[in-house]
């Protein structure tokens, strides 16, 4: 179950940002480059992906299938994932169908991907239907949770820190947009394997800090037990800040665009509206409220995303000023 196939490109980098760290008066900053990794556009589900598709395959499942918004990062991965291995896709989105499919869903359809369109209340009754189906026509699906966070694609934030682990850094902080929990608690993993001293703070886009850390812990010793760690996970050991998504999931506040706008800026760097720019705001919040000692070294993990900074209506309300 921990069977791992390649489809990210790896190790990605880590940049330093030292016209913004400057322009901030500290902390130096970082930025390691998930946006790169490079299938489909990439983005952080393509490391869970490595290892829940060697999992389908392994099983002999023909078919992923999984669910997220119109606009899911995760989902235009896994279409990738299902192509580059010669598998069916069936993509359960909630919302309306768009008038002219656009960033991911757009990718979602130019992958082959089959898209179902429901309701957010009726997504998982439509999620159970359409896995039935595939089982009746005997096209051997394989459910690939929300986010792609359970305890197989947690896998792939644990190797990714032993990925860190071997680029020296050796980060005081790690800050990155949370929401499923899969990437913080395969951080958690690797970080406790790796005796790595980094402080790892998600930025929630959308959930209470304390439902969210429950999540990780419960995902986090999920993977413990798969990987027959004796060690667990507390979710009061855990750092999830809430207080940047008061406005609702994918919702575009002055505080993410002022963010996505200095990043391109300072650092040509592309954050996405939903994930990135929202944890990007965090930070920014976070270093002007000096939290951060000047001295100290923060990593700004970049999950990808930006394939929605060109759907509506984000594209548009970008560049209004
Ligand atoms: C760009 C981006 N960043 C961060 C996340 C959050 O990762 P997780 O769901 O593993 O918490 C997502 C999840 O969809 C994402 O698409």
């Amino acid at each position: 179950m921990t069977e791992r196939i390649q489809l990210a490109h790896l190790p990605t980098p880590i940049e330093a940002l030292p016209l913004l760290s400057k322009m901030l008066g500290g902390p130096q900053l970082f930025i390691k480059r998930d946006d790169l990794t490079g299938l489909g556009f990439g983005g952080n589900k393509t490391r869970k992906l490595e290892y829940l598709a060697a999992d389908a395959l392994a099983r002999g499942c023909q078919t992923l299938i999984s669910t997220g918004a119109v606009q899911s990062n995760h989902c235009r991965q896994v279409a990738a994932a299902a192509a580059r291995l010669g598998l069916g896709c069936i993509l359960v989105l909630a919302g309306e169908k768009p008038g002219q499919p656009q960033g991911n869903l757009y990718l979602d359809l130019l992958s082959g991907a089959e898209v179902i369109f429901a309701p957010k209340d009726q997504r998982d009754r439509a999620l159970a239907e359409v896995t039935k189906h595939a089982e009746a026509q005997n096209r051997k699906p394989y459910l690939i949770p929300y986010g792609g966070s359970n305890a197989i694609g947690a896998m792939g934030y644990r190797q990714a820190m032993h990925e860190l682990h071997e680029q020296d850094l050796n980060p005081d902080w790690i800050v990155f947009a949370t929401s499923s929990g899969g990437t913080q608690a395969g951080m958690l993993l690797g970080a406790r394997e790796t005796s790595s001293c980094a402080k790892i703070l998600g930025i929630s886009v959308d959930k209470p800090a304390q439902e969210l850390s429950e999540t990780i812990a419960g995902i986090a010793n999920a993977g413990a037990e798969l990987l027959q760690l004796e060690t667990r996970f507390h979710p009061e050991e855990i750092l999830v800040n809430d207080a940047y998504c008061s406005a609702g999931y994918g919702v575009l506040t002055a505080a993410e665009k002022e963010a996505i706008l200095l990043f391109a800026r300072q650092e040509a760097i592309l954050l996405d509206p939903v994930y990135t720019g929202r944890a990007a705001a965090g930070l920014l919040d976070l270093i002007r409220h000096g939290f951060f000692k000047a001295d100290e070294k923060v990593l700004f993990w970049h999950t990808g995303g930006t394939p929605a900074l060109f759907a509506e209506p984000y594209a548009r309300e970008l560049l209004l000023t």
